[in-house]
């Protein structure tokens, strides 16, 4: 895993953004998959508006949800679905054809996890993904703890998932469950990115980039993917040590050295 680090968020969201446009200049039907959450909100915004300008047409894409609250209604505030909707799928202009996104509402659970699936093999695989980390190092909504040959399943969440999964939502709401892609699709995409920022992420990613890794921190997981990268800015990066890093982590862009 390739370690950047960023001056700040700013920085970092436009890397991140630089890097999916180009990957789209690069395969005009790559197959996407980019996680919701506060932390790639930026990421978005910077790159609708750099797809416009450098007239990057992402119609032929496919755009793949990584996870969603199960038992929230489709289009309600905070539900990945209109996150994605919003910021990702219509600025981008990606055909709803081509866009394969959980229903958190669906009956019959196991189908709506194997028609991920499917969906997914149909298209040859991720072409790139996109992840944020949780404050207890899930991945998507991988918790700790998680076997790493899931493919889509659902999970029960962890008590500090529901918790700050609130900040979402405009009123309290029921999160018990997600539903999302499994550590078999994270580590079968053919380039995975793991963004985090500010302090409030330094301890966790502090364990995911140092210590050994393990299922009880989903994200240093990442590091056993042979095509990912650790983006995070300064404050998520302060308290990892560059000089006593293992050797799945290669430091890349490190700001204060350039
Ligand atoms: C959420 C989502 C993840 C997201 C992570 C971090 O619960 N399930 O997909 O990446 O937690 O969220 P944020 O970026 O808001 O910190």
């Amino acid at each position: 895993m390739q370690l950047n680090i960023y001056k700040d968020y700013e920085a970092l969201s436009n890397d991140a953004a630089e890097i999916i446009l180009a990957a789209v200049k690069a395969n005009p039907t790559a197959v996407l998959c980019l996680a919701t959450g506060d932390t790639p909100r930026f990421t978005y915004k910077l790159l609708a508006e750099k797809a416009i300008e450098e007239k990057v047409d992402f119609s032929g894409c496919s755009l793949i949800g990584l996870d969603e609250w199960v038992g929230i209604s489709s289009g309600s505030e905070g539900d990945c679905r209109l996150f994605l909707e919003r910021l990702v799928i219509a600025p981008l202009n990606i055909p709803a054809s081509q866009v394969h996104l959980f229903n958190g509402l669906a009956t019959d659970m196991d189908a709506e996890c194997s028609n991920m699936d499917q969906a997914i093999a149909a298209k040859g695989g991720i072409d790139l993904m996109l992840v944020g980390v949780g404050l207890n190092g899930h991945i998507g909504f991988n918790e700790p703890g998680i076997l790493t040959d899931l493919y889509a399943h659902v999970i029960n969440l962890q008590e500090i998932t529901q918790s700050i999964g609130q900040k979402y939502f405009n009123e309290a709401v029921a999160i018990k469950q997600g539903i999302t892609l499994g550590f078999k699709h994270v580590l079968q995409s053919k380039k995975l990115i793991m963004m985090a920022n500010g302090e409030k992420k330094a301890a966790i990613m502090q364990k995911a980039v140092e210590e050994e890794i393990s299922s009880l921190v989903p994200a240093s997981i990442i590091r056993t993917h042979a095509q990912s990268w650790a983006m995070l800015d300064e404050a998520a990066a302060a308290l990892i040590n560059l000089q006593i890093l293992p050797d799945d982590v290669v430091v890349g862009h490190n700001f204060s050295n350039s």
